[in-house]
């Protein structure tokens, strides 16, 4: 079974250069996944705008999605209505409509073969159809028409609904195109450039990276977590989950659905491959990833009986108000945007936020602004949410750093080298590779994923290469020892 995502497989893209020196620019956006090459698209027309991606633009967290672009989402409007009320749950519904539809109009007036398809979308439950009506109860409010139904496949569900005007694509073919598109209006685009941090200036920002420094008028972040220390942003306003999926031969259907029972599946099809995604959990919960990975595949072999092609793990931030964060970091700072938590809902909401973050730079209205900004009220719910993950990643910081495995082949351990906390993986061959066991980005101990041989970090997610190596931040910097 390979451990990468399906839209990975077989496709070729085009490289961009890395940062060579210094540069100057109007608008920089870090970050080349959905919600940055979006926000590069519509500013295309404007003058010096620069994309830098600290690896290759769209390999990120967007390669590792199920590519559905769909507002039927979970309970996600029940969940908004909670908290603040049925009309901001509309707006919500909205923003996503046409979400849907502008991506629609850019593959179309841009002929971008990206695989976009229509595709019902179910929302079905096994095992609480009162929770369902609930989401029944929104939909008849919202005006939103769906049809009861039952779910064309044969796995665990009581109750289903439908529906329509919903699609699923290629995220990474639509994102090397629109990479393209946005070179060739002048964007200019940097990949494996690496933003370390980043200092204020009178009218802007200088950004230094690995490789040179940026200085920059208007800075937009787009880089799933942010790479520089935001106080309280996590976890105070955020969580991050780790999900897992799996692609497998299948007939393929068109149509896509997820449940919102305990346990959720997502399930959608790509030429003759379904994707199943699934067993989510808070990053900092259940600590053996190759355990919670292969309850997927279990379950998959059960319903299914057919052996995956391919296996991946993903990252997920969520607001705990459950809508996104798009706009000004700060009310009183017009250089510094950020868009980040998408609720597991990237494609629309990165694709949102282009349009959001490019009218808010150039000084214009959006109708959305308000609905997406930052500075919105934690409510006592969210207070509590933040005491719980607080305790939560205190006790995996603890719980970590005093673990020591046995050092068997293909195992790792944790030890002291030089008074130093050291990570140790022995590979197939018995070759030991040492890493620090310290993540880079705000100190808590990494733990070794089995599954993926890489060193995760139980925080915030940045994650590490066998040999020390970068793939993931917030972190910025590698984990290699002398
Ligand atoms: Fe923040 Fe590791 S401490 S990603």
């Amino acid at each position: 079974m390979k451990q990468k995502s399906i839209w990975m497989e077989n496709l070729k893209t085009k490289t961009y250069p890395s940062l060579k020196n210094d540069i100057e620019c109007d608008i920089l956006i870090i970050g080349g996944g959905i919600a940055g090459i979006s926000t590069a698209f519509e500013l295309k027309d404007e003058k010096e705008v620069v994309l830098i991606d600290k690896g290759k633009i769209g390999y990120g967290v967007t390669s590792h999605t199920t590519g559905k672009l769909t507002y039927l989402q979970s309970t996600v409007y029940t969940d908004i209505e909670n908290v603040h009320g049925f009309k901001v749950a509309l707006n919500y519904l909205n923003s996503q409509k046409e979400a849907i539809n502008h991506i629609k109009d850019i593959i179309s007036k841009y002929k971008i073969d990206c695989d976009l398809s229509p595709n019902d979308s179910y929302l079905f439950t096994y095992e609480n159809k009162e929770n369902l009506d609930k989401q029944i109860s929104f939909l008849k409010r919202a005006k939103v028409p769906f049809e009861e139904t039952k779910l064309p496949i044969n796995i665990p569900s009581i109750s289903a609904i439908k529906v329509k005007d919903t699609y699923v694509f290629n995220p990474l073919k639509y994102i090397n195109k629109l990479k393209d598109i946005v070179n060739k209006s002048g964007v200019k685009i940097y990949e494996n450039t690496t933003a370390i941090d980043l200092d204020k200036t009178n009218d802007g920002y200088i950004i230094n990276t690995k490789n040179g420094h940026i200085k920059t008028k208007k800075l937009i972040i787009c880089t799933h977590y942010p790479f520089f220390v935001i106080p309280g942003l996590m976890p105070l306003k955020l969580s991050l989950e780790k999900s897992y999926a799996l692609s497998a031969s299948y007939k393929n259907q068109n149509w896509n659905a997820i449940n919102i029972d305990k346990e959720t599946y997502s399930i959608r099809f790509y030429q003759n491959n379904i994707i199943v995604g699934g067993y989510s959990h808070p990053l900092y919960n259940n600590l053996d990833y190759q355990k919670e990975e292969n309850k997927l595949i279990n379950f998959f072999n059960k319903h299914f009986n057919i052996k995956p092609q391919m296996v991946w793990q993903t990252h997920d931030l969520t607001a705990h108000d459950y809508l996104p964060m798009i706009g000004f970091l700060n009310k009183k700072d017009s250089n510094l945007l950020i868009a980040t938590a998408f609720n597991k809902w990237g494609m629309t909401n990165g694709v949102l936020a282009g349009t959001i973050l490019a009218d808010l730079v150039c000084g214009k209205e959006n109708k959305y602004e308000n609905l997406f900004r930052l500075n919105r009220q934690p409510s006592l719910e969210k207070t509590l949410n933040f005491i719980t993950n607080n305790f939560m990643i205190g006790k995996t910081y603890i719980g970590t750093k005093l673990s020591k495995n046995k050092p068997f082949y293909n195992q790792s351990y944790v030890t002291k080298i030089d008074g130093k906390s050291c990570g140790v993986y022995v590979d197939e061959n018995g070759k030991k590779h040492v890493v620090s066991n310290i993540c880079p980005h705000l100190k808590c101990s990494l733990i070794f994923n089995n599954s993926t041989k890489t060193w995760d970090c139980p925080c915030h997610g940045s994650r590490f290469d066998i040999d020390g190596n970068l793939i993931e931040g917030p972190s910025v910097f590698d984990i290699k020892i002398e």
